[in-house]
């Protein structure tokens, strides 16, 4: 049985943990340390930040303070952070880094991604801005000062601009939540050995109130949160629940005991979309 502590392997060898914590909207200082403190506690050691969340200080003093306590080593948990739009490009890439670093007080990251594509709405040399993104990533990852990287929000024609890179990303965090899977670029990213990690897993709680998925939840005597990660791991999706409330986190922890049958997932691969944000990596 796979538990929070289960790894994947990525296509350059690290770990990765199947399930991770998400802190994006935790923007209070308090909320944020001790959210991710309850989350270590409930055994997650997969953490995912970025500097959009205004939040890698706290988060970075959770880990720390876990650690030396005596509670875990440095390399037992999964850090990820991110860089943000507003820094795409080589020079800006390479300093946003190191403010994360400063901000996150850790030596190394295990996964560095660039959180949201450059894309044509905006840049007309919008693949040449995310390869020049990539290359600071790229060395970045050589210093040794990061495990892996990889990226965010890309869809498949933004990831076919790096992949003749020396380095492929080596994860796609992407939004995904019953009615919206994002197949065609989970596809894409599975065929080509890319990892693809689910933000808003939940659709931010608007997806635990569809008939279809209460119904599964009665049927396996799980909630509803538990049929949808459960679902989303199924797929090969690592997915990073948010949560600021200690139950709701323990409770979204427990979905290694229980699988759903081909006949459910399908049903539940049939939902409309329902809970997505509507954010498109080519119109923000
Ligand atoms: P809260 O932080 O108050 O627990 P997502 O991970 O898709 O972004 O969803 C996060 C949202 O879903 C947050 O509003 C969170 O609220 C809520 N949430 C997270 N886990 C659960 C759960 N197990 N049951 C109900 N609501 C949840």
């Amino acid at each position: 049985m796979n538990t929070l502590t289960t790894r994947i392997k990525l296509n350059n060898g690290t770990a990765i943990p199947c399930l991770g914590f998400g802190t994006y909207k935790i923007k209070d200082s308090a909320e944020a340390y001790n959210s991710v403190r309850s989350a270590l506690e409930a055994g997650y050691r997969h953490i995912d930040t970025a500097a959009f969340y205004e939040n890698e200080k706290e988060v970075g003093q959770a880990i720390n303070d876990f650690i030396n306590a005596g509670n875990a080593k440095r390399e037992d948990i999964f850090v990820t952070s991110k860089v943000w739009k507003t820094e795409a490009g080589y020079e800006k890439t390479l300093a946003a880094f190191e403010k994360t670093m400063e901000r996150i007080g850790l030596e190394y990251l295990d996964l560095y991604l660039i959180h949201w594509p450059a894309s044509y709405a905006f840049d007309d040399d919008w693949e040449n801005t995310n390869r020049s993104t990539w290359k600071a990533m790229t060395e970045i990852y050589n210093s040794g000062r990061v495990k892996a990287i990889g990226v965010s929000n890309f869809l498949t024609h933004h990831l076919k601009a790096l992949m003749e890179s020396d380095v492929i990303p080596a994860v796609d965090q992407i939004e995904i939540n019953p009615g919206f899977l994002q197949e065609d670029t989970v596809n894409f990213c599975q065929e080509n050995g890319i990892l693809v990690e689910a933000w808003s897993p939940l659709g931010r709680g608007k997806s635990l109130d569809h008939p279809v998925l209460k119904e599964l939840a009665e049927k396996y005597g799980r909630t509803v949160a538990q049929i949808i990660l459960r679902w989303e791991m199924q797929h090969d999706v690592v997915p990073l629940p948010k949560s600021v409330n200690p139950s709701r986190i323990s409770e979204n922890s427990k979905v290694f005991d229980f699988e759903l049958s081909d006949e459910d997932m399908k049903k539940i691969d049939a939902i409309e979309p329902y809970g997505n944000s509507g954010h498109s990596p080519d119109q923000a």
